[in-house]
């Protein structure tokens, strides 16, 4: 595996696979790997001749109160990884290449960005799509591939890419989940151990809206109070949203007919948690 830091080096590499017909295979990082990051990588060497992931704790995506300063690194693990997941080329752009002094161009999807995690962290997915368009301008793949942890993300960036024209396909990939249930996140090296069982409420909370839906129930309200008063009733939890919402357009719904996603965002202590669940009529 090769660790390549500067952008021109990094784009001369994908020129390179491009004449050589290669397909090449995306996978955009903030670092911190777990498995959730490692089985995105694992799906791009399936899909791709070479692999590719960037490793960058994008600042412009975190807002003056977020965790960008103690947001967890560790590069060495991190490289040691990636690469026994058989990655190709680590891309760890550096800040001030990224950004130079006197940066000021954005790419914001107008929409999508209005529900969700957009109404609680203004700015966030500019700072995602910006920097998402900069690495695929940079590494040309044709394929890239994101987790559905993030979903709103997924949805926003699918959309850039129809409404930018890139000649890219955007997979999305399974949560991965700890044994007990609780999403992934290097965020989650945040909780304490008394704060762990709480963190668990999301996931429970899912299954019980689940629940729910199978036993009959079709009504937003009705699910949403639900989960919400599972997860009210664990300490150190404040919810930010308890949404039920179009998996496509991600506007409110007020029944469920057919498919019909179910997002949370609660803070668990010092940590933002965020898990989803498409709940499906059988
Ligand atoms: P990061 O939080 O590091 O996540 C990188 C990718 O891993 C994202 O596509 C995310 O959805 C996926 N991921 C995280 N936890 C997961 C889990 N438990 N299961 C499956 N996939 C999981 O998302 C970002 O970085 C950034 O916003 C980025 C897209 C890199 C732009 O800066």
């Amino acid at each position: 595996m090769e660790m390549v830091k500067e952008i021109e080096k990094m784009a001369a590499l994908s020129q390179k696979w491009h004449q050589a017909g290669k397909i090449i295979a995306f996978v955009p990082t903030m670092g911190y790997f777990h498995q959730g990051h490692l089985s995105l990588m694992g799906e791009g060497k399936k899909q791709g001749d070479v692999l590719v992931v960037s490793l960058f704790v994008n600042p412009i995506q975190f807002g003056p109160k977020e965790d960008l300063a103690a947001y967890p690194r560790n590069l060495q693990r991190d490289a040691s990884l990636a690469e026994k997941e058989g990655t190709d080329v680590l891309f760890v752009p550096e800040e001030k290449e990224m950004y130079p002094e006197g940066y000021q161009t954005y790419v914001k999807v107008t929409q999508l960005t209005k529900y969700l995690c957009g109404v609680s962290r203004p700015g966030h997915f500019k700072g995602v799509t910006t920097v998402v368009a900069k690495l695929f301008n940079i590494i040309r793949p044709h394929i890239a591939i994101f987790g559905l942890k993030d979903y709103q993300q997924y949805i926003v960036i699918k959309r850039m890419v129809r409404d930018l024209n890139y000649p890219i396909k955007i997979i999305g990939c399974p949560i991965v989940r700890e044994t007990d249930g609780l999403a992934m996140s290097s965020r989650n090296v945040y909780l304490t151990s008394e704060q762990r069982p709480s963190a668990l409420s999301l996931y429970k909370s899912l299954n019980i809206a689940q629940e729910m839906v199978n036993k009959g129930e079709r009504k937003a309200k009705n699910i949403i109070k639900a989960v919400s008063t599972f997860i009210q009733k664990h300490p150190y939890t404040k919810i930010d949203y308890v949404k039920l919402c179009h998996p496509e357009t991600l506007e409110d719904l007020e029944e469920i007919k057919e498919r019909a996603l179910l997002a949370l965002a609660v803070k668990v202590g010092k940590a933002r948690l965020i898990d989803n669940t498409i709940l499906g009529v059988k």
